[in-house]
């Protein structure tokens, strides 16, 4: 009996223990809700510390939460939010970035997940003119969906080129924290010091059990902010235990740990299956994300045992996610049913 282990989601995996004990730790006696209590400015300080001071910091519950407030933020009703077509907020957050800010989502179709600036510039016109959405945010996501990364100069090449059009430019970071751990980076080199104006800081993903961060690197955005977190009813009265969560997660760079082991299970797992005639690795794997095309006769069998998602039906693709708690031995037991089935 595996207990559900598989290759689904890093939303799958439990609670970093190191996360459970600081939950712990906080749950005594009686504080201030809604944020005004001892432990959000501790983690307020921490998440400081590792983006820069002039950072403004909201913790939420979701990862779509974040997503759509942070963007909420950043535009008026008759924007355009440039993102990938593959995106996550245009995929799988049914919506609500357009129900909530009332703009228009307009997709680029990329091979990897990651836009350029020769993507976003075909959507650059109508400016000022009222029949025409107005362009107001490019969005990307870092680690993208299909688990590739940008460097901190191709972020920057994106956000110069926004910026030069009066464009923001928001971060979906769910896995911000894998990416910098791929490129051995800060957290702050591919997000402030690259030109980000927004960032939703992922947590769940990497080891808490839930909780995001949404920052602001342009205070201006977040002067009304605390408005705008409370009508998107992501205001939590407990704070304490989201912001003790992000805590642990910077205390001695739990976060690059966790992360750096998620994206090492990965590679392991590419390597194995990619030694498997009739296995074909279709992405890089830059992050914790393996992506393969594999026969499609052989799917329903290996989703008994380890359930994953089928990426793409047509092309007979799937997707296979490890997380913080991913085992060597879990890749070893997985690439042995794989072998065994493509006998
Ligand atoms: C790229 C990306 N962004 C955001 C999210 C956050 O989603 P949720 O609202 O489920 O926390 C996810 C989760 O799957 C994701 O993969």
């Amino acid at each position: 009996m595996n207990k559900g282990r598989g290759f689904a989601s890093d939303n799958n995996s439990g609670v970093h223990p190191a996360v459970m004990d600081a939950l712990n730790r906080v749950n005594e006696g009686h504080v201030i809700s809604y944020g005004d209590d001892p432990y959000t400015g501790a983690a307020i300080k921490k998440i400081k510390k590792e983006f820069g001071d002039n950072v403004e910091v909201f913790f939420v519950f979701t990862g779509t939460g974040a997503n759509v407030l942070g963007l909420r933020a950043a535009t008026e009703s008759w924007n355009s939010v440039i993102c990938a077509e593959t995106s996550h907020i245009h995929c799988d957050e049914c919506g609500a970035p357009e129900f909530f800010t009332g703009c228009k989502l307009l997709t680029a179709a990329t091979p990897d997940g990651k836009l350029t600036v020769d993507m976003v510039r075909r959507y650059m016109h109508g400016f000022d003119f009222e029949h025409h959405s107005q362009p107001g945010v490019v969005s990307i996501t870092q680690a993208t969906e299909m688990g590739t990364v940008y460097t901190p100069a191709e972020i920057r090449k994106i956000s110069d080129y926004a910026h030069s059009l009066g464009l923001l430019v928001h971060l979906d970071g769910a896995r911000i924290c894998n990416a910098a751990a791929s490129l051995d980076v800060s957290l702050r080199a591919i997000t402030a010091d690259a030109g980000i104006d927004i960032l939703s800081f992922g947590g769940t993903k990497n080891g808490l059990m839930y909780g995001e961060a949404i920052l602001f690197f342009n205070p201006s955005l977040s002067r009304n902010f605390k408005y705008i977190r409370k009508q998107g009813m992501q205001l939590a009265s407990k704070m304490r235990y989201i912001a003790a969560q992000f805590d642990a997660l910077l205390a001695g760079e739990l976060w690059l740990k966790n992360a750096s082991h998620a994206n090492a299970m990965a590679r392991m797992l590419a390597d194995k299956a990619s030694a498997i005639p009739g296995i074909e690795i279709t992405q890089k794997v830059q992050v914790n994300g393996v992506f393969a095309r594999i026969p499609p006769e052989i799917i329903a069998e290996l989703q008994k045992e380890f359930f994953f998602y089928i990426w793409n039906e047509e092309a007979s693709e799937v997707r296979w996610m490890t997380s913080w708690d991913t085992t060597a031995d879990d890749i070893a037991a997985f690439t042995d049913l794989l072998k065994n089935k493509l006998k």
